[in-house]
Order: structure tokens, then sequence, then C-alpha cells
């Protein structure tokens, strides 16, 4: 699944022009902390159709790095929350939309955006921390 939900106001950002890098931080199951470092090339977007073009969710998914994203990336659930630890003001604005389901989201903080929605200007380097919670963990006990 993925796309644009038809229902929300369309988000406005702007695309990078230059090639620029995120750094996505998470912890390993043995509680470690995990750096992978993702150079972002504007000729290569939408690398997937996961959250809308060019964000975190979208670059995330195109290059192996798990968050979970129950919806899609359609901004119906709240499940792909990150913090955004530096570059959030490379990012475009929130939503309406956005905010509402931010406000479901565990561990809200300042600097909370959903991966799907959240769209880096490339201006800078971006640095995204994801909850422990919010890696895709597959499991098979019951
Ligand atoms: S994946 Fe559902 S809101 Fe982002």
């Amino acid at each position: 699944m993925g796309g644009i939900n038809p229902y929300i106001k369309q988000v406005e950002a702007d695309l990078p022009k230059n090639k620029y890098r995120i750094t996505f931080v998470s912890q390993s199951p043995e509680g470690e902390e995990v750096e992978q470092v993702v150079e972002v090339d504007p000729c290569g977007l939408p690398y997937t159709d996961e959250g809308l073009p060019g964000s975190v969710l979208d670059v995330a998914c195109g290059h192996g790095v798990d968050i979970d994203h129950a919806c899609g990336g359609v901004c119906a659930c709240s499940t792909c929350h990150v913090f955004v630890d530096k570059g959030g003001d490379t990012c475009n604005e929130t939503t309406d939309a956005e905010e509402d389901m931010l406000d479901l989201a565990p561990g809200l903080e300042e600097n909370s955006r959903l991966a799907c929605q959240c769209i880096p200007d490339g201006s800078s380097e971006v640095r995204i921390v994801i909850p422990t919670w919010n890696r895709n963990q597959v499991s098979e006990e019951h």
C-alpha cells in the first residue's frame, strides 16, 4: 500500500535539488545504538511508493531502514513516528492531518514527525531517531 490520501489536504513541500544525507539512528535488539547513513539523490526520488515522495519513510524503505508504517504511508496511523534530531528546519511544515495523527503517537516530543509526511528539502543533513517501538518487528512467539 502507499500513495496519496485523498481525504486530507495535500502536503506542500520542496523536494531536494542536491544530494544530501540522512542519518537514521535506531537500537539493535541487543540495545546498541545503530546508525545508518543514507545519501539521498534527488534523481532517484521517489525510491518507493511508501509515504510521500522524498519523505523520510520513502528514503528509509528505499535503503533497507526499518520504520514501521502500518497504513502504508498515507497519514492514517501514527506507527511511523520518528524524532527529527537534526535538520528539522529543512523539512516541510506539519499539516493539521499530521498533527492529528501525531496526537495518537506514544512518546510525543517537540521534534516528533510522521516519517511518511516529513520531507527534507536537502539543504542540510538530517538526523532521524527511530523509537524502539517503531521498528518493524517480526516475532514467531505467541
Ligand atoms: S505510515 Fe501511517 S501515518 Fe505514516
